[in-house]
């Protein structure tokens, strides 16, 4: 690595105006995504906000808890002169990998790129611990290799997936239709949920899962997302805390996630 990519190191590039990650204003993808979120009592953590002007949007629309955070306090200067009325109190300058809270909604924009590479498994695992259950990191994340020896680090969807699967329950990794222009076709949009809290079901709904899976009876299973599934239940189990079924074809489902079981 040519620099340790410390506080120093970023204040030195701010107090430089060496920044030109810096977009001036939100980034449509995130702006896009916070415009279709409706309950504006959500706690929203952005690390590595820099003069965080996706806070400040997400502020103007209305959201509540918004906790920008950075290395460096220096561009949240500038946050407060455009937005003097952004709650100083939320303002939280550390390393991401000391803070702790919880979360329903962390946003990634270039933060995950001005990390070593060798910090990304660090970085999901943590991102996994300050959300709650049911929490998701979105964001956007390079699809393109860039720099090997200092920001922007690069990489690609089929590299990051794993990394963010061995942690997430749910992770999506599609190419952005609504990037700035001179990223178009270079970034990924990212979705990755934290299982939710499990509800523990009724007894009699779990003899009856019980007895399906004794008789081999063919079941079809109806999902809280609207999807069926068929199958032969072939086990019963907990795994974290939450109980499962398996399939005959493989196919592991939570028990709170069936609505429905014919
Ligand atoms: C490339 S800049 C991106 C800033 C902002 N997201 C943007 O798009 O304008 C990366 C930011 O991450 C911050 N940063 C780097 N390492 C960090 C860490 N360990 N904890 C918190 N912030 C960090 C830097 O200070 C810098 O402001």
């Amino acid at each position: 690595m040519a620099a340790e990519l410390d506080a120093a190191y970023w204040q030195q590039r701010y107090i430089d105006s060496d920044a030109p990650w810096d977009l001036g204003g939100p980034s449509t993808p995130l702006a896009a995504y916070l415009d279709g979120l409706k309950d504006r009592d959500l706690r929203i953590l952005i690390p590595g906000a820099g003069r965080a002007y996706e806070a400040e949007y997400a502020h103007r629309l209305g959201f509540k808890n918004v906790y920008p955070m950075d290395l460096t306090g220096a561009p949240f200067d500038e946050l407060l002169e455009r937005c003097p009325s952004f709650p100083q109190e939320h303002l939280l300058v550390g390393d991401f990998f000391e803070h702790e809270g919880s979360y329903d909604i962390i946003l990634e924009q270039t933060f995950f790129c001005a990390l070593d590479p060798a910090l990304r498994e660090r970085y999901v695992a943590h991102m996994h611990a300050l959300l709650n259950p049911g929490g998701k990191l979105v964001g956007v994340l390079f699809n393109i290799p860039l720099n090997a020896d200092r920001p922007p680090f690069g990489g690609s969807a089929s590299e990051y997936a794993p990394l963010f699967r061995k942690h997430f329950h749910e992770v999506s990794l599609e190419p952005c239709r609504n990037s700035i222009t001179p990223r178009a076709g270079n970034e990924v949009w990212l979705c990755a949920v934290k299982e939710k809290a499990y509800t523990p079901i009724d007894c009699n709904l779990y003899d009856r899962y019980e007895a399906a899976a004794t008789l081999k009876r063919p079941v079809v299973l109806t999902l809280d997302s609207g999807a069926t599934v068929q199958g032969v239940i072939m086990d019963l189990f907990i795994r974290d805390r939450i109980e499962w079924l398996r399939l005959n074809s493989g196919e592991e489902i939570r028990l709170d996630g069936i609505v429905r079981m014919e």
